[in-house]
C-alpha cells in the first residue's frame, strides 16, 4: 500500500538516526582522526577508503565514489527503495510515520496497480481450477507429468491451464463485473484488429504464473502442449511486469540464495521447475530476456557482494554471448559470476531428467569464471596455431580491456599469457592500445551529450566514469559554493540574498544548491547539519564527496569566494547585455532574437530558483 512521508519526517528521521551504528552493523569501522574508515561494501579493496563521517552523518568511497546519508547506504547496501530506507531507519529508531494524503494521480495510479495484482490473482486461481478440473485439464496434466513436473511443484508454483478458446477468461471475469479495459492493462486480454472487443491472450497453454519477491502475481508465461508455435507466450509489460527487474521463481528462492549466498540463473520456466524440483532451490530464471543489469542487481542484495552467481547455458555460443555480456554488467564488485555450459543438447531440465542432480551438482563444479571461459572458449575455437593465437588476442582484447579493476585486468592477462604461450607484456600492450581507444571513444561521445538525468538508470551511477564526471561537474568555482554552503550553512542566507544559484551553468549542482536553501527554510530548523536528502545515487555521492573533507571556512574567506563568484557571473551577463545591443545596432535580427531568448530562459530560472517550493516524497 502506499503512503507519503513529507520532508520533514524525512528529516526527523535521518537525524534519529546514527550513520555509524547502522553501517556498523555490515562494516567493520575503525576510528581514525574525525572519521571512522572501513573497507567498502561496494567495491573490493584492500585498504580502507570507505569513510563515514558522524557529525555530518555521511559516508563516502573515495576509491569507487559511492556516497550520501544513512538512506543511500541503506538503498546501495541492502537494496532497499528509498522509501524502504526510510521506513527501516524510523522502524529502528521507534519514529512512526503519518499516514498522509496523496496526490490524485498517485491515487489512481496505485489503486491501479491493486486491481491489476488483484485481477492476476484471479486469473490465477482460475488457470489453477481449470488445470485440476477433470474434463478439461486432463491434457494439460497429462502434459506436466509427462515432464516429470510433480504435484507439490504444480501446487507450490500454483500452475494451471488456460482452456482452448477466445473468450473463456472474458466471460469468467465479465460474471465478475470486472472491466475490460483493466483486463488489458493487466495484459490478459487483446483487443481485436478488425473488429470491436477483445480476446484472451492465453489460449490452450499451461500457465506459469510469475511472482514478485513479496508473492503478488505481476504476469503469466504460457506454453503450448504441442509443437505448435509461438511454443511460449509471456504478459506483455505492464505497469507491475517488468521483465528486466523480474525473475521467475525468486520468490520462492530468495532465502535459499541468502543461506547459500548463491544463486544459478536458467533460461526457461522448466529448467527452473526441474532444478527446484530436484532440491536445487537457489535458482531463478530470466523471462525470454536476457540477463539485465537490474536483475545482476536485485540477486547482489540478495547473495551480497562475496556471493556467487551462476549462469547455465545449454550451448557454447549462448554461453560465450552472455559472458561477453555478464562483464558488461555485472560491476567490478561482484566479480564470482560463473558459466555452466550443459554437454551439447542439454538445457538444465533435460539434463536433470536424465543424468539426475548428483551429475547437475558435479557439473556445477566444473563452471568457470566468465572471463576464463571465454579465454578457454576462444582456445577451443581457433586453436593455438600462430595464426589460431592472433585471432584469440583479437577476439579477446576488447574484452579484458573493458575489465575496470586494473589487478583483475593483470591476472586475466596472466592467464592468457600462460594459455597461448605469449609475451605478457606483448599482451598488456595490446590491451592498453585498446583501453585508450575506449577512453578516448567515451571523451567524444560524452562531449555531445553533457546533460545528466536525474533517473538514476539512465545516469549510470554505478560506472566509475560518472563517478569522475561527478568529482568535476560545474566549474571550480560552483563546486566551492557548494561546498560552503554544506560546511558552513550560515552563509546561506547571503546567497539566497545574492541569487547566487541563478548564475550556475551545472544544473545538477544548482539543484543541490536550492535543496539546502529548501531546507534552510523549513519550518521547524532543528537539524543537524546543512546537507540535503535526496532519492537520487548521483546526487548523494556528489554532496558527499563536497561535504566529507573539513575545510576551515570563516566570513571573510566566503566573501571573497562569494564575490569572486559573482564578477565572473556579472562578466558573462555583461558580455550578453553587450552582444544584445551590438545586434541591435547592426540589424541582426536572427542573433538578437538568439540573445534575447536566451536571456529570457535565464531569468526564468532566476525565479525558478527563488520559488521553490518544498515537496514530498511517496512510500511504497
Ligand atoms: P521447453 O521446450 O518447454 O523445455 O522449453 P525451454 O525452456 O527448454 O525452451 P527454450 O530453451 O526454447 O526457451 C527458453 C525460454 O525462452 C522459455 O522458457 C521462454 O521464456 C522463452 N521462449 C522460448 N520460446 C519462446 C517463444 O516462442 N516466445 C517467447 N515469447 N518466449 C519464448
Ligand atoms: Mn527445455
Amino acid at each position: 500500500m502506499a503512503f507519503f512521508i513529507p520532508e520533514e519526517k524525512i528529516f526527523e528521521i535521518k537525524n534519529a538516526a546514527d550513520i555509524v551504528d547502522i553501517i556498523s552493523e555490515s562494516v567493520l569501522l575503525k576510528k581514525s582522526g574525525r572519521n571512522y574508515v572501513g573497507l567498502c561494501p561496494f567495491h573490493s579493496e584492500k585498504t580502507p577508503s570507505f569513510t563515514v563521517n558522524y557529525e555530518k552523518q555521511i559516508f563516502y568511497c573515495f576509491g569507487c565514489g559511492a556516497g550520501g546519508n544513512v538512506f543511500a547506504y541503506l538503498t546501495k547496501k541492502e537494496g532497499f527503495t528509498f522509501p524502504e530506507a526510510v521506513k527501516y531507519v524510523a522502524g529502528k529508531y521507534g519514529i512512526d510515520i503519518p499516514v498522509e494524503k496523496i496526490s490524485p494521480e498517485k491515487h489512481k495510479e496505485i489503486s491501479e496497480k491493486d486491481s491489476i495484482f488483484s485481477i492476476n490473482k484471479q486469473a490465477m486461481d482460475f488457470f489453477k481450477g481449470c488445470l485440476l478440473n477433470e474434463d478439461n485439464g486432463k491434457k494439460a496434466l497429462e502434459y506436466l507429468k509427462k515432464r516429470k513436473i510433480s504435484d507439490n511443484t504444480i501446487r507450490d508454483y500454483h500452475l494451471g491451464y488456460a482452456p482452448d478458446g477466445w473468450n473463456v477468461l472474458l466471460n469468467y471475469f465479465a460474471k465478475k463485473n470486472v472491466l475490460t479495459s483493466m483486463l488489458e492493462k493487466a495484459g490478459l486480454i487483446i483487443r481485436k484488429n478488425k473488429s470491436e472487443g477483445f480476446y484472451d491472450r492465453f489460449r490452450n497453454r499451461i500457465i506459469f504464473p510469475i511472482f514478485d519477491v513479496n508473492s503478488q502475481v505481476i504476469g503469466f508465461g504460457g506454453r503450448v502442449m504441442d509443437d505448435s508455435l509461438p511454443k511460449y507466450l509471456n504478459s506483455p509489460e505492464t505497469i507491475v511486469f517488468n521483465k528486466s527487474q523480474s525473475l521467475y521463481g525468486l520468490n520462492m528462492a530468495r532465502s535459499e540464495c541468502r543461506i547459500t549466498e548463491t544463486v544459478f540463473i536458467v533460461e526457461g520456466y522448466f529448467d527452473l521447475l526441474s532444478l527446484h524440483e530436484n532440491g536445487i532451490i537457489n535458482s531463478v530464471a530470466t523471462l525470454g530476456t536476457a540477463i539485465s543489469s537490474e536483475h545482476v542487481k536485485i540477486l547482489r542484495a540478495i547473495v551480497g557482494k562475496d556471493g556467487k552467481i551462476i549462469l547455465v547455458y545449454d550451448s557454447d555460443d549462448a554461453g560465450i554471448k552472455a559472458a561477453q555480456r555478464s562483464i558488461e554488467i555485472f560491476d567490478k564488485g561482484f566479480a564470482d559470476a560463473r558459466i555452466l555450459v550443459l554437454p551439447s543438447g542439454y538445457d538444465p531440465d533435460s539434463y536433470l531428467v536424465k543424468f539426475g542432480q548428483q551429475a547437475f551438482k558435479n557439473a556445477v563444479l566444473s563452471a568457470q569464471g566468465t572471463v576464463s571461459f571465454l579465454i578457454n572458449s576462444a582456445i577451443k575455437k581457433y586453436g593455438l596455431s600462430v595464426e589460431g593465437k592472433i585471432h584469440i588476442v583479437s577476439e579477446l582484447k576488447n574484452t579484458l580491456s573493458s575489465i575496470e579493476d586494473n589487478v583483475a585486468r593483470a591476472l586475466y592477462i596472466r592467464e592468457l599469457s600462460e594459455k597461448i604461450n605469449i609475451d605478457e607484456s606483448a599482451l598488456h600492450e595490446r590491451v592498453r592500445e585498446t583501453l585508450s581507444g575506449i577512453t578516448l571513444n567515451k571523451y567524444i561521445n560524452k562531449s555531445d551529450s553533457n546533460t545528466i538525468s536525474d533517473n538514476p538508470d539512465v545516469a549510470g551511477y554505478d560506472s566509475e566514469n560518472s563517478i569522475i564526471e561527478n568529482r568535476q561537474r560545474g566549474t571550480r568555482l560552483e563546486r566551492q559554493i557548494i561546498t560552503m554552503m554544506l560546511q558552513f550553512s550560515e552563509m546561506v542566507p547571503e546567497i539566497i540574498k545574492r541569487d547566487l544559484l541563478s548564475g550556475f551553468t551545472d544544473d545538477i549542482l544548482k539543484s543541490i544548491g536550492n535543496a539546502i536553501i529548501d531546507q534552510q527554510t523549513l519550518p521547524e530548523p532543528n537539524l543537524r547539519d546543512a546537507i540535503p536528502v535526496f532519492d537520487n545515487n548521483e546526487k548523494n555521492s556528489i554532496v558527499a564527496f563536497l561535504s566529507i573533507k573539513d575545510e576551515v571556512w570563516d566570513n571573510k574567506s566566503c566573501l571573497e569566494l562569494i564575490k569572486q563568484f559573482e564578477y565572473i557571473y556579472k562578466r558573462n551577463k555583461d558580455t550578453s547585455i553587450k552582444k544584445i545591443k551590438q545586434a541591435e545596432e547592426t540589424n541582426d535580427e536572427k542573433l538578437l532574437l538568439e540573445l534575447l531568448r536566451a536571456k529570457q530562459i535565464q531569468a526564468k530560472n532566476k525565479r525558478n530558483s527563488s520559488l521553490k517550493a518544498l515537496g514530498g516524497k511517496t512510500i511504497w
